[in-house]
């Protein structure tokens, strides 16, 4: 099994990255250098996740160490929504490369295709329609160019993009977007959107592909994967976990995944992934397991103008 896969402008994809959105301070820098000791190149992370300048740290040490090239690296980062405006774009790019103290990112991503005002809240829950900017996602996109022509970012794409809004893109860029990182969990195989994507030549990057496990049990949540009996008993079957069977089968859709953890023997389990093939009755079962529910549907912000879950996919 491959473990990259091509970008529509000849870069490689690592498959399996770390995710790094809630791994907290103390933590995060420890989780960065044991996925480097345990192979991973690839690393999810975005200016909201307020821990960047931790992660570059991490990043850096090892690269002082000698155990990696910074060549070697792919590193992905985010523009939060309260910047969308065209002339936000290079310097939230800038803040974003600051943090991580380096000099350029591999991919940049559009992190919502949504906008709030500048002046409202990050997280701007309760704040009503008045916290919305109405700045279309073609506009920002137009930084997201800039940010290339300037040599901070290798690729661009977008995140949580629905089909039409992809498709209104395409018509619309002039350096088209590589990937749309959006949720990808057996609880929400996305089939029709990765589909949709790959005859368009984008990749698509699956978060939560864990069903953020740690919210196990939260009234409303869906019951994340890893924890069905069914899938217990196929981990034993492999010799395996019931975490590396959820990966496996994600990474069969053709997809890259990005779990986040901060525990070393789970960053070690989790790209230990790519050593075995499940039978067709077990990704029956896994692909039966498709609900259409989200962990990250972010509901409360279902009235803006550029939501994206609204449609089918
Ligand atoms: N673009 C977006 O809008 C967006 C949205 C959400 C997430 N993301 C990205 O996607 C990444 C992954 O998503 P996520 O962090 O929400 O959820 P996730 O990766 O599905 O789940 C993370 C949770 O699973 C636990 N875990 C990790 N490996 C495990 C294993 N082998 N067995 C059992 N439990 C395990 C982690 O615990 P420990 O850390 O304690 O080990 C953590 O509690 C994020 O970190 C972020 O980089 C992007």
């Amino acid at each position: 099994m491959s473990r990259t896969l091509k970008l529509n402008n000849d870069k490689e994809l690592p498959i399996v990255g770390l995710g790094t959105y809630k791994s907290g301070p103390g933590e995060v820098i420890k989780a960065v250098k044991e996925a480097i000791d345990a192979g991973y190149r690839h690393f999810d992370c975005a200016w909201f996740y307020g821990n960047e300048a931790e992660v570059g740290k991490g990043l850096k040490d090892k690269i002082d160490e000698g155990k990696v090239n910074r060549h070697d690296l792919f590193i992905t980062s985010k523009l939060w929504n309260n910047f969308h405006e065209k002339d936000k774009v290079v310097p939230m790019l800038k803040e974003t490369l600051d943090n991580l103290k380096l000099d350029y990112i591999d991919l940049y991503l559009i992190h919502w295709p949504f906008g709030f005002k500048e002046t409202a809240s990050l997280w701007p829950v309760g704040e009503g329609k008045s916290a919305y900017s109405d700045v279309d996602y073609l506009e920002t996109w137009e930084g997201m160019e800039e940010c290339v022509n300037l040599g901070l970012t290798k690729s661009i794409g977008v995140s949580n993009f629905n089909a039409e809004q992809i498709d209104r893109l395409l018509k619309n860029c002039k350096i088209k977007p590589v990937c749309n990182q959006v949720e990808v969990n057996p609880n929400l195989n996305q089939k029709k959107l990765i589909e949709f994507c790959k005859q368009r030549d984008i990749v698509v990057v699956g978060y939560c592909p864990l069903g953020r496990s740690e919210y196990a049990g939260t009234p409303g949540f869906p019951d994340p994967t890893i924890f069905d009996p069914k899938v217990i008993e196929m981990a034993k079957k492999y010799n395996k976990t019931p975490a590396q069977i959820v990966l496996n089968y994600l990474i069969s859709l053709g997809i890259s995944v990005i779990p986040k953890s901060v525990t070393k023997s789970r960053i070690i389990e989790n790209i230990d992934v790519f050593d075995f093939t499940l039978d067709p009755e077990d990704v029956a079962y896994l692909d039966s397991c498709n609900k259409n529910q989200r962990v990250c549907p972010l509901s409360m912000f279902q009235d803006h103008k550029y939501y994206s879950f609204n449609s089918e996919y």
